[in-house]
């Protein structure tokens, strides 16, 4: 793919004299869903898809952008100053909000660039491919310009600036998956403090596998900001009768013995969402640590379930992809992952099942919504390179 990318930086922008190659990945989580705006535990993991960028310096502030996966866009342009997002800029707002992002923290970029992108994870799919832009981009900048920053940091940038040059209030999960990923483990992150451990991924005779669900979201048009203000709300309710920081504080003993002082029923389900969610992720990580997958994958199971009907961020197509999934044998666990409201379902799925689970769940699909899901046997990857 290096060589691809280079070519095409060298068709585009004259030459690829100077340029500098990176990659930085996509991510799953594999349970801990909407729990990292709500002090709750996840554990996601990056991938060896990912997003594939050409960069290079320039004399002047000018911004020129291209990627191969909107070539119809063509060459975008913008400058160094005055950043801001713009409708008409489209996938440029990404990497141009972590640019502002480095500004806003102090971080002088004295020059433009030229930038290539190319993306093997499927666009808006729910495996944060605008994160993956964002780590890239924070990732390029400081190998370009020497900035004291750490991986860690680069993930705190890229969601500062989803959160305030993108207007999407997402949590911190997906930038750090990515920026902090490691081969063949999974991230528990405590996004209450983000301490961490990395959980090997041991899966004997068995598999991670996507499905992607091709029903196209975007955060920003989801009601995922509505689910997060739900949350504030049932968290400052929950707060006047007990003391907590967040609903990732919360027992489910305790959940069920304060949950009255929540005042609305669809907010009660949301608050018990997050507050399960978060000890399911807790117990899943010991089940996998005990090396008990079959476990693992029960949790899984009842995530979706928490999802589909406490949660409602799931959908037809999301819902239709798990069921599916649940009837096949050799299925260990299967969930929507992500946001919801569309993108990808996460599976685990014994190796020797896996063509079967493909043709069952792929046919059934097609059949009940008219259009195909793609499936994806992944493999968990490092964080961000230079190639
Ligand atoms: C999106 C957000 C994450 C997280 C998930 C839901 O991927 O970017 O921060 O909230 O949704 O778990």
């Amino acid at each position: 793919m290096k060589d691809v990318v280079l070519a095409k930086f060298a068709e585009v922008f004259g030459d690829n004299e100077g340029a500098k190659a990176y990659f930085a990945p996509g991510r799953v989580n594999l349970i801990g869903e909407h729990t990292d705006y709500n002090g709750g535990h996840v554990f996601p993991c990056a991938l060896t898809i990912g997003t594939y960028g050409v960069a290079r310096k320039r004399n002047d502030k000018k911004l020129r952008f291209y990627s191969m996966n909107f070539d119809n866009l063509g060459v975008i342009e913008s400058s160094i100053e005055n950043l801001k997002a713009e409708k008409e800029a489209g996938w440029t707002n990404y990497p141009k909000g972590v640019m502002w992002a480095f500004g806003e923290k102090g971080y002088e970029i004295p020059c433009g660039m030229d930038l290539l992108l190319n993306g093997n994870i499927p666009n808006g799919s729910g495996l944060s491919s605008s994160a993956s832009v964002e780590v890239l981009t924070g990732f390029i900048l400081k190998d370009f310009f020497g900035f004291d920053v750490t991986n860690q940091d680069l993930a705190l940038i890229g969601q500062f600036s989803e959160n305030n040059f993108n207007g999407v209030n997402c949590g911190i999960m997906d930038q750090f998956a990515i920026a902090m990923g490691k081969k063949d483990h999974a991230i528990f992150l405590d996004t209450a403090d983000l301490s961490f451990d990395y959980a090997p991924i041991k899966l004997e005779n068995a598999k991670i596998v996507i499905a992607c669900s091709n029903k196209k979201r975007g955060l920003g048009d989801s009601k995922y900001n509505e689910r997060r203000s739900e949350c504030e709300t049932a968290l400052e309710e929950i707060k006047q009768v007990v003391g907590i920081n967040t609903l990732g504080d919360l027992t489910e003993e305790q959940f069920e013995t304060y949950k009255a002082a929540v005042k609305d029923e669809v907010r009660q389900r949301r608050a018990k969402h997050a507050v399960y969610e978060n000890q399911r992720t807790v117990k899943a990580v010991e089940a996998l640590k005990a090396n008990d997958v079959e476990q693992f994958g029960k949790l899984m199971n009842a995530s979706h379930v928490s999802l589909r009907d406490d949660y409602e961020v799931t959908g037809i197509e999301l819902d239709t992809l798990v069921e599916e999934a649940w009837k096949v044998e050799g299925v260990i666990g299967s969930r929507m992952t992500g946001a919801g409201f569309g993108g990808c379902t996460v599976s685990i799925v014994k190796t020797d099942a896996i063509d079967g689970f493909i043709d069952k769940v792929g046919s059934a699909y097609k059949e009940k919504i008219g259009y195909a899901a793609d499936f994806y046997v992944v493999e968990i990857g490092d964080g961000p390179v230079v190639l």
